[in-house]
């Protein structure tokens, strides 16, 4: 378990001074011209070590994302883009560190962009983090005032501008791509990949995209080193995390916590344990939406990180986990889910533009029991061609949730299917 001296965000709960003032005080802005002083190649090479894998749910190693970035300029500059457009269902994690700890991102966004050559780094926040965009703004202007950022950032000869970006509230635009056409100013649809940001993104110039978090732990990585970073968690998912419980806990929240321990500690040292005791835990869904769901029969020896969600078919995502008792009707629950993704497809492409809609309208008919039970396979083999043949991740958010529910409560959908044969209740109306 975390000690409260490695937390790396200790403003979380807004108890304390989130000003330029208070961040100093609490160890943030300290030694950031010696950091960089160290060199581009120091800065690839110690994040590599940390083991850091990118915190908007997909994983990806960072310092390895950084290399990417060409060593020495064509022409085209360089840009550093932040994803804080933090839309994912029950994940609000970011949103705690841009109002109660935004200096934490702002030192990150100085230190990230000098290490992959960018002078500028745009911020696209979510549009309905109203407050957390003042607050952020707030403490941009004061690192400008107080020259931490802007020309000759922090005395050390190098210049950094940093842009607020107010998202319109689009789910999409949280998928890298679609967040730099939206960027660009033009309507917000993802981009096949390759080329990858790092060849081609804003405005066709090497691009690094990043979440908010990422970004965030950076300074404190490179100020205590890449070894105590790696040093939590299991190899290969190493450091602290901030994660989020939400549902039937009985104290939700957002917390920083180690990586890899248990599913079941977590929940009972930070969740307080599952509302009627842990016996009347039903399902999670790890960390996002797109995370297939675990009924509790695998969760008694569950690893919370990405390596053993994905070996077990699920998904570490966000690291925001959604706790489901047994009052929970969890066919109704994915088929909100379906209803979420149609809702938010681009339209683009067409097996996620007619595949949600086919996934949804399945969906329809087995939550209210009125399918046939030949329809759930049929509904897995729609899964499976939306899956992996679309543009961008969307289409395979859409399909895993429903795999993941036939996979594990394949007898519950059977049993409200013949529930209304029989005219018995269980399946419930549609809303
Ligand atoms: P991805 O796995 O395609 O890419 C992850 C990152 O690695 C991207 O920045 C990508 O450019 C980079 N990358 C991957 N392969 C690369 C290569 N060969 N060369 C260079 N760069 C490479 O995942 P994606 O589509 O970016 O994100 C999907 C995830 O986003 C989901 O797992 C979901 O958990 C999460 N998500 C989070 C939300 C939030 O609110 N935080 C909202 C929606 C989804
Ligand atoms: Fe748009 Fe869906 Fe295709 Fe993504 S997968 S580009 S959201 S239609």
């Amino acid at each position: 378990m975390l000690k409260d001296e490695d937390r790396i965000f200790t403003n979380l709960y807004g108890m304390h001074d989130r000003t330029l003032e208070g961040a100093k005080k609490r160890g943030h802005w300290d030694g950031t011209a010696d950091i960089i002083g160290k060199g581009r190649d120091w800065i690839i090479d110690e994040m590599k070590a940390s083991g850091l894998r990118g915190r908007g749910g997909a994983g990806f190693p960072t310092g390895l994302k950084w290399s990417f970035m060409p060593k020495e300029s064509d022409g085209r500059p360089s840009y550093l883009v932040i994803n804080a457009d933090e839309s994912e269902p029950a994940t609000c994690k970011d949103r705690e560190i841009m109002r109660h700890d935004p200096h934490t991102l702002i030192e990150g966004a100085l230190i990230a962009s000098f290490a992959m050559g960018a002078h500028a780094a745009y911020i696209y926040i979510r549009g309905e983090y109203i407050r957390e965009k003042e607050a952020l703004q707030a403490a941009i202007d004061e690192a400008y005032d107080k020259g931490m950022i802007g020309r000759n950032a922090c005395g050390t000869g190098w210049d950094f501008d940093l842009y607020l970006h107010h998202g319109a509230g689009a789910y999409i635009c949280g998928e890298e791509t679609a967040l730099i056409e939206s960027l660009e100013g033009k309507k917000g649809m993802p981009r096949m990949k390759p080329p990858f940001p790092a060849g081609s993104g804003l405005y066709g110039c090497p691009t690094t995209v990043n979440n908010v978090e990422s970004i965030a732990v950076v300074p404190t990585i490179l100020r205590r080193g890449a070894s105590w970073f790696s040093g939590f968690g299991r190899k290969n998912n190493s450091g602290t995390k901030l994660m989020a419980l939400t549902g039937h806990v009985n104290t939700p929240c957002v917390f920083e916590e180690e990586m890899s321990l248990s599913v079941r500690e977590i929940i009972e040292k930070h969740g307080g344990g599952i509302r009627g005791g842990w016996d009347n835990l039903k399902a999670i869904i790890p960390g996002g939406a797109s995370c297939p769901v675990l009924p509790k029969h695998a969760l008694e020896d569950a690893i919370f990180d990405f390596d053993w969600m994905r070996e077990n078919r699920s998904s570490f995502g966000t690291g925001c986990m959604i706790v489901m008792d047994n009052s929970v009707d969890v066919v109704k629950a994915v088929w909100r889910l379906s209803k979420f993704f149609k809702h938010e497809s681009c339209g683009q492409c067409t097996p996620c533009r007619e595949g949600t809609g086919w996934m949804m309208r399945v969906m329809d008919r087995l939550v209210t029991g009125e399918a046939e039970v030949e329809e759930i396979d049929m509904l897995l083999d729609v899964t499976k061609q939306v899956e992996g043949h679309t543009i961008c991740a969307l289409g395979d958010a859409a399909a895993w949730p429903i795999q993941g529910l036939i996979r594990h409560f394949r007898d519950e959908i059977e049993d409200r299917i013949k529930a209304k044969r029989t005219g018995r209740s269980g399946a419930m109306a549609a809303e």
